[in-house]
């Protein structure tokens, strides 16, 4: 005899409704068939011997464990067709996934350093959102420095990036990334002014394993509009109530946290009392090949373990429109659609 899990009705009820994603590394959507598929057509020599060796790898204990197999993994990325096959790999998933909108970030720093130039990289990621878009997924890029290297090389980034953002509309912000610990925002602070200078949209990974003190630079210091992330501002009540107030929104991934070890078990996963506190949390992938699921698995298991309910649920989705940097016409529309979808369907 076969069992057959059920799936609950709110679990599908926010799988089928329209969502938008608003924390998506794109190097961390490279699944390992495509790896090896890059690898082979660029005569890239990987450390693995197959697929499944590759698989078994992903047994991470933190961050940093993570990090040095997705940067080992983004190696096989040369050419615009590359980026543009990673991109579109996405947008499918995502468009399976009944997202509507997404913000996704890309690591140029990663690629330059290889000798791929930025031009390549959002030529072909781009060619892609532009081909997704025709099928019903917008989007927006979100250029990430990465906080393991310099200021420097963090500034000499946004100088190469600059032409790219008025060439590119969908360019529209920049974000922070990489190895948290040992790497305040403050670090950072005035190539996040430069960039807001320019008008671009702010974003910073904060309070992952760093401590809520590395939220309070992303608040002050960079003067993020919205905090990846930042599940640790659990742990002072202050910031929580600064965080629900000012409706800085926090982009949280169930599934990351719990793979790379941030909490050890989901039911432990303090989503559920952020929203109690009135914070805007919205539900997302992270990096989706290396957790384990793309953002409705990650709805399915956060709604699973903290026993979510309609309005919460609804919240959520709802969140992800209210944080996402669209137009407040574009914004109105989407909420609508969200609304519609939420009262005709049965959970
Ligand atoms: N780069 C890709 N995924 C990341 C994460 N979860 N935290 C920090 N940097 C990342
Ligand atoms: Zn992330």
């Amino acid at each position: 005899m076969t069992i057959t899990p059920t799936i609950s009705p709110l679990v599908l009820k926010a799988a089928r409704a329209p969502k938008a994603e608003l924390h998506i590394h794109i190097e961390g959507s490279l699944e390992p068939e495509l790896i090896f598929a890059l690898a082979q057509r660029n005569h890239v020599e990987l450390a693995y011997a197959s697929i499944e060796a590759l698989r078994a790898a992903y047994a991470f204990t933190d961050l940093q464990s993570f990090l040095d197999i997705y940067y080992a993994g983004a190696s096989v990325l040369l050419t615009e067709q590359d980026f543009y096959d990673m991109t579109m790999a996405y947008c499918e998933r995502a468009l399976a996934d009944n997202v509507v909108h997404t913000e996704i970030f890309f690591d140029p720093q990663t690629h330059t350093e290889r000798g791929v130039p930025i031009e390549t990289v959002v030529a072909g990621i781009d060619r892609a959102l532009a081909d997704a878009e025709k099928r019903g997924l917008t989007s927006k890029l979100i250029l990430c420095f990465l906080r393991h290297l310099s200021e420097a090389d963090a500034l000499a980034t946004f100088d190469a990036a600059l032409p790219l953002f008025a060439r590119y509309p969908r360019m529209i912000g920049v974000g922070l990334d990489s190895s948290e610990r040992g790497h305040p925002p403050s670090k950072f602070e005035r190539v996040f002014a430069k960039a807001r200078a320019q008008g671009l949209k702010l974003v910073a990974h904060a309070g992952e394993e760093g401590p809520p003190a590395y939220i309070y630079e992303a608040l002050d210091l960079l003067k993020v509009d919205r905090v990846d992330h930042g599940v640790r501002s659990i742990e002072d009540k202050a910031l929580v109530t600064r965080l629900a107030d000012t409706r800085v929104a926090l982009t949280v991934c169930p599934l990351s946290n719990l793979k790379l070890c941030v909490f050890d078990d989901m039911t432990k996963h303090t989503l559920k009392k952020l929203l109690d506190e009135g914070v805007a949390v919205t539900v997302n992938s992270d990096d989706p090949a290396y957790f384990g699921g793309y953002v409705n698995e990650n709805f399915s298991a956060i709604i699973t373990a903290l026993q979510l309910d309609d309005q919460e649920v609804y919240t959520i989705l709802r969140n992800s429109f209210e944080a996402s940097f669209v137009t407040p016409e574009e914004r109105a529309a989407l909420i609508a659609k969200l609304d519609r979808y939420w009262s005709g369907a049965v959970a």
